[in-house]
Order: C-alpha cells, then structure tokens, then sequence
C-alpha cells in the first residue's frame, strides 16, 4: 500500500488530489497552508517524518501569476525554496516526490506542441520561480522525482477559467475574449488520476506533461461553456490580447506534447472537451453553490 502526503491539499488541484486518494482507498494526508507551510523548512521534515509518505505530492504554490512580477521574491520562497525543501526531506527520508509545474516554464511562443525535453525560457516572474522548484527537485532527487507540468486547469474547488465564465453568463449580456492564445484546458480530476498512475507506475523519474489532448483558444473555450450552461455562444466575442493590459505576459502558445507517458505505457489524457463535458456538473454545481451562500 502506497502512503501518500500532499501539499497545498486546500488548493484546487490538492483538494481533488487527495479526494481520488480517499476514494481510491489508498491511504493519504492532506495537508493545507494552516497545516504546513512549505516555506518551513523544519516543518516540511517534521511533517514527512510524521506521515512516513512514501510519494510526496507538492501542490502547494504561489498561483498569482500577476501578483509575482511585483513579488518575485515572495513568490521564489515558495515555489522555488518550498519544493527545494521537501525535496531535502524526501531525500533524507527516503520518499519519492512529485512537483506540479506549468506551461510557463516555456517561452510560449512555438508553433508546435512543447516537448517534456524541450529548452524553458519562462517569460514571467511566476515562470521563473516555478522552473526553479522544477530544478530544485531534479537536482536533489534526480532518480525519485517527477515534474507534472500541467496547463490552464479548472476544477470544482477554486476560482478558474471555466467558473467565471459559468459565472459571468448570468451577469452580462456579452463577454470579450481572447481569441490567440492557444492551450489545453485540463481539469483538476484528469491531473490527479495521472500522477497517482505515474506513481504506481515503473515510470522512469522525469518530466511529464499532464493536460488534455487537442488544443483551443480562451475564445472558443468559453463558446464551448455557453453551449452547455444553455446559452447562445455568439454572446462571446473575440478580442486580441493586446486589448488586454496585465502585469504577466501571457502565453500565445501553451500546447503541451505528451510523448513522456508512453515510456510507463500510461495514457495521455484525452481530449479537453470529452474532459469538460464529464466535469461540468460538478463545475456547475460548485457555481450554484457559491450564489447561493
Ligand atoms: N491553476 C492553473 O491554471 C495552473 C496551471 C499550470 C500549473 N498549475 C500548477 O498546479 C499546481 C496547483 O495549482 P492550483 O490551481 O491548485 O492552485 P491553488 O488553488 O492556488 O492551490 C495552491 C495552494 O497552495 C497553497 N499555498 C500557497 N503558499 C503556500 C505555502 N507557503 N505553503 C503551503 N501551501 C501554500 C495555497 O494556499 P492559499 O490559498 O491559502 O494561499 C493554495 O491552497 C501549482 O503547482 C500550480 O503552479 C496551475
């Protein structure tokens, strides 16, 4: 039986995270910021030594892409210096680990899928320090760690793409959005079943990418929200991302390859609109729950 502790377990990929765990019988710690803050680095052996996981899951992460062109060095210590601590701690004790990552770490401007080998070139604060947490742990555990990098999620149990547009359909008449930035929406749930799958698996430690097959735009993303919440999706318009002003440049292209999982003979995830589909009742759901109270 696998022992398994994750990280960042009130965020919205732990929380589904540890929820496939649970349902799966496998025994889990969850732990949130209150519980554990990754920054610690006494805390993050105390934790480990307590648990005695034998995968680590870290998703715990400054997510605020924005706010960390302001905060870089905040937002360093955390998904740099607090992967680095837990992979200090597994190593000591004899853990393996598994570090969530992102598309940033690419320069996002190529014209065919990123290869889990192909050279990062982050163009954001939040990108850097997220290629740092990659490097911290490949360098400490270079034979028990794996780096899941994954790419416009959405899920039940946070604020994310597809929320807001399930969201914003009730508010307003129309919506602008952008139409070129290219990606593969991933859901929280798809994430999960492929790194507990990695960590059953004999998968060689390393990088893999874990987002949907196929590719879309925000734009036509967002078409495809109105469709299933019944409404007309010609109420979404397109716009450039120049019409946009943020802090963070964002991506235009953010396709991920998934070459990676045929080494394990494990399946890529499938097509980002099979995987909307299944999730939308529960996405669904969680928006009438936060109108109502
Ligand atoms: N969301 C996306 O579109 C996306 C895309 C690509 C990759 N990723 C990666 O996927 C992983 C999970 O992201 P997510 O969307 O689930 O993000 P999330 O909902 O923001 O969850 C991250 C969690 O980490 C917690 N946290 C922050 N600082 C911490 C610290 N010092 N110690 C312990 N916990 C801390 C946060 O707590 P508070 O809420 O209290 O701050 C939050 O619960 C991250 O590695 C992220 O970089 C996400």
């Amino acid at each position: 039986m696998t022992r398994w502790l994750v990280t960042g377990a009130g965020g919205m990929l732990g929380t589904d995270l540890v929820a496939a765990l649970a349902a799966r019988g496998e025994p889990v710690t969850g732990l949130d910021r209150a519980d554990l803050d990754v920054t610690d680095a006494a805390a993050v052996i105390h934790a480990i030594t307590r648990a005695r996981p034998d995968v680590v899951v870290n998703c715990a992460a400054w997510t605020a892409v924005d706010d960390a062109e302001a905060s870089e060095e905040r937002a360093l210590a955390v998904n740099g210096g607090g992967a680095a601590n837990l992979a200090v701690a597994c190593a000591a004790l004899g853990a393996r680990l598994v570090q969530v990552s992102t598309d940033y770490v690419f320069a996002g401007d190529a014209a065919r899928p990123y290869a889990e080998d192909e050279g990062p070139a982050p163009c954001t604060a939040y990108g850097r320090t997220k290629l740092a947490g990659e490097r911290a742990v490949l360098g400490r555990l270079p034979g028990s760690a794996y780096v899941v990098r994954t790419a416009w999620l959405y899920g039940a149990h946070g604020p994310n793409f597809v929320r807001t547009m399930i969201k914003l359909e009730a508010q307003r008449p129309t919506l602008d959005v952008v139409d070129d930035q290219h990606g593969q929406p991933t859901w929280t749930v798809d994430v999960a079943q492929q790194i507990i799958a990695l960590a059953h698996s004999t998968a060689a430690p390393g990088i893999y990418h874990a987002t949907s097959s196929g590719q879309t735009t925000w734009f036509a993303l967002a078409r495809e929200i109105f469709g299933l919440v019944g409404a007309d999706p010609s109420r979404i318009r397109p716009i450039p991302s120049s019409a946009l002003s943020r802090p963070a440049p964002r991506p235009a292209y953010s396709v991920l390859g998934h070459d990676a999982w045929t080494g394990p003979g494990i399946a890529p995830i499938g097509e980002w609109r099979a995987s909307l589909h299944r999730a939308f009742p529960a996405l669904l759901a969680a928006c009438q729950a936060a109108a109502a109270g």
